[in-house]
């Protein structure tokens, strides 16, 4: 079985966490955009979405799904999105399409996060993957300094420019054994916008995609 099947499977599972008349946070990827083609399926029943990234909402869009602004639809009862990496805590690495500060606030404005994804994305410690920070342009230097001061060396994301207008600095070599004390610290360097560590607030369910079926973990 291919690895977009499985995360067909994951996406597909999704769907019974959607409730009648309410508006779902849609996150951004592969996997979520087996989402969006689910949940077009049954647009009848909710009332709109509300999207993580300019590619998602093109998505939605193109399947007539209406697209809400988070101002006013907020706070979701629900947000579903894939990721890069998860533990067994269910943390997070997430912004390998540079979506994660957008992704980031409907998280957390949302009261459940379902995680999909296939099993090739569950690890036993974060950072195999490296890390997106997304980064206000006039500051790339000053946080690429602090990032290798920390132990990892970032990587400037070639012909890249974020939905927000900034920088993707790419952290290689970190071993993250305490994800949300690595979050919190990065959090506070100056011209950082957002981190891809998602420890803080975590996933409260992962729906992995198998060659068995779909596996359900919570937290
Ligand atoms: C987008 O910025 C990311 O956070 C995605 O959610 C993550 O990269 C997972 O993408 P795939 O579903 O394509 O693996």
């Amino acid at each position: 079985m291919s690895g977009d099947e499985m995360k067909k499977r994951a996406a597909e599972a999704a769907l019974e966490y959607v409730e009648d008349d309410t508006v779902v946070g849609v996150g951004t990827g592969s996997t979520v955009n087996y989402f969006i083609e689910a949940l077009a399926r049954i647009k009848h029943r909710i009332e709109g979405a509300v999207s993580s990234s300019e590619a998602t909402t093109q998505r939605l869009k193109a399947c007539k799904i209406p697209v809400l602004d988070l101002n006013a639809a907020g706070p979701l009862p629900l947000y579903v999105d894939g990721a890069d990496e998860a533990n067994r805590q269910l943390q997070l690495i997430k912004g390998g399409g540079g979506a994660l500060t957008r992704e980031k606030i409907v998280a957390a404005a949302s009261e459940r996060f379902v995680c999909i994804a296939d099993q090739s994305k569950l690890v036993d410690v974060l950072g195999a993957f490296p890390l997106p920070v997304e980064v206000i342009p006039m500051a790339r230097s000053h946080v690429g300094r602090a990032l290798l001061n920390r132990g990892g060396q970032p990587v400037l994301r070639e012909n890249f420019v974020t939905d927000n207008g900034n920088l993707i600095l790419d952290v290689y070599n970190l071993q993250i054994l305490e994800p949300a004390k690595l979050e919190a610290e990065l959090n506070n360097i100056a011209g950082i916008v957002a981190v891809g560590l998602f420890a803080l607030r975590p996933a409260d369910v992962l729906l992995l995609g198998t060659v068995d079926g779909v596996r359900t973990m919570r937290l």
